[in-house]
């Protein structure tokens, strides 16, 4: 029987065995999950190589992945004690990322799904993202406002059903994780950016006065350039003074900025709406500022709040298998055909048509 044929006859489960792998940025990842249930989830990380290089070189990430995905696919399918005939279908991310990076995943799971002769699951990493909050509360369901940030976007969201959603408001410019990147540099703290930011913070004050951030048009943007451009300003203005600039206090008070903006907005959008719930997703929410912020927010206004676990808002590849499970179930299957790309547009609805 062809793969095609196969796809078309397949017997949708209610909680599947998904097969999961995310190579879209410098984690080569794959994890597997029984409906909400994780199974397994391995990282191989060339983030220490690119720390070398002050910022991910794709060439290196490609490099990397090329080195890492059998390993890692060997090792979740070994912890997670089970045999790869036991798997529903594989899920990858297709997009958004880094080209050659993405190209190294998805084809290891094109001939994998072939040579099983399993369906394929093509992902949006950003769906994956917003699909992390589902394995942390396994009773959570739509609707619920998800505040995305993560390096390449910052968003509110309103998923309406367990495959669509509404984009409330995002960034005009910088997402808020390449905000943290670039203060980081100019800081001199390096890379990974956002956990240098949170580690130099700590012994900081909220002492330096940043520009408030404008509301925008529908009151839920954002724009993370200006908050940038006023911590090189400041810290050019110090220099010229002949003064040292305090690293930690810079640092906190680009931390309280850029986060305030995240969890005021949320929290707007949510009561604006009338939701109850807010969930979240993207590397920057593995910061704990963020994390206590926006939970005592959410105790104030009472309204529930689903944070998945730091190592699953931080690029990983359960997410993209919880998000495996979402498309599987809807029947969402991919041709084997399907492309790797660079950019998916964060549109105001989110079905990924990839369908057969
Ligand atoms: O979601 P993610 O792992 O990759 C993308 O899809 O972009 O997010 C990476 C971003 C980076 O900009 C990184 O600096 C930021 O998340 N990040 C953090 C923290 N951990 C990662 N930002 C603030 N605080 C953190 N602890
Ligand atoms: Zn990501």
């Amino acid at each position: 029987m062809s793969y095609f044929d196969n796809v078309k006859k397949t017997q949708l489960k209610e909680n599947p065995i998904i097969l999961g792998i995310e190579s879209s940025c410098d984690e080569t990842a794959c994890a597997i999950v029984r409906g909400r249930e994780i199974l397994s989830s391995e990282i191989i990380s060339s983030a220490s190589e690119q720390a070398k290089y002050g910022g991910v070189v794709p060439e290196i990430a490609s490099r990397a992945h090329t080195d890492a995905v059998d390993e890692v696919v060997k090792l979740a399918v070994k912890n997670a004690n089970i045999s790869l005939n036991e798997i529903d279908a594989i899920a990858v991310t297709y997009g958004a990322g880094l080209l050659g990076a993405l190209l190294v995943g998805l084809s290891f799971a094109k001939s994998l799904a072939f040579s099983l002769n399993k369906p394929l699951v093509a992902v949006n990493h950003i769906r994956g993202h917003m699909a992390a909050a589902y394995l942390d509360d396994k009773y959570l369901e739509p609707p619920f406002i998800t505040l995305l940030a993560s390096g390449g976007h910052t968003a509110i969201i309103k998923t309406t059903s367990y495959t669509d959603f509404e984009v409330l408001g995002s960034t005009r410019d910088d997402a808020v994780g390449e905000a943290f990147d670039k203060v980081s540099r100019i800081l001199g703290l390096g890379y990974p950016g956002g956990p240098k930011i949170e580690t130099a913070s700590k012994n900081g004050e909220n002492s330096i006065i940043l520009p408030k951030m404008l509301k925008g048009d529908s009151g839920y943007e954002f724009s993370y350039s200006g908050l940038k451009t006023a911590v090189i300003n400041y810290c050019h203005n110090i220099e010229q003074k002949g003064e040292a600039v305090d690293v930690s206090n810079v640092a906190k008070s680009f931390q309280t900025s850029a986060v305030d903006a995240l969890v005021e907005r949320v929290i707007q959008a949510t009561k604006a709406e009338n939701i109850n719930t807010i969930t979240a997703g993207g590397g920057v929410v593995a910061n704990t500022y963020l994390r206590d912020s926006l939970t005592l927010a959410c105790e104030k206004n009472k309204i529930k709040v689903v944070l998945p676990q730091k190592k699953f808002c931080t690029d990983n590849a359960a997410m993209i298998a919880a998000e495996g499970v979402i498309q599987y179930k809807a029947g969402n299957f991919s041709p084997l055909s399907v492309n790797a790309r660079a950019q998916i547009k964060l549109g105001e609805k989110g079905k990924v048509k990839t369908n057969l």
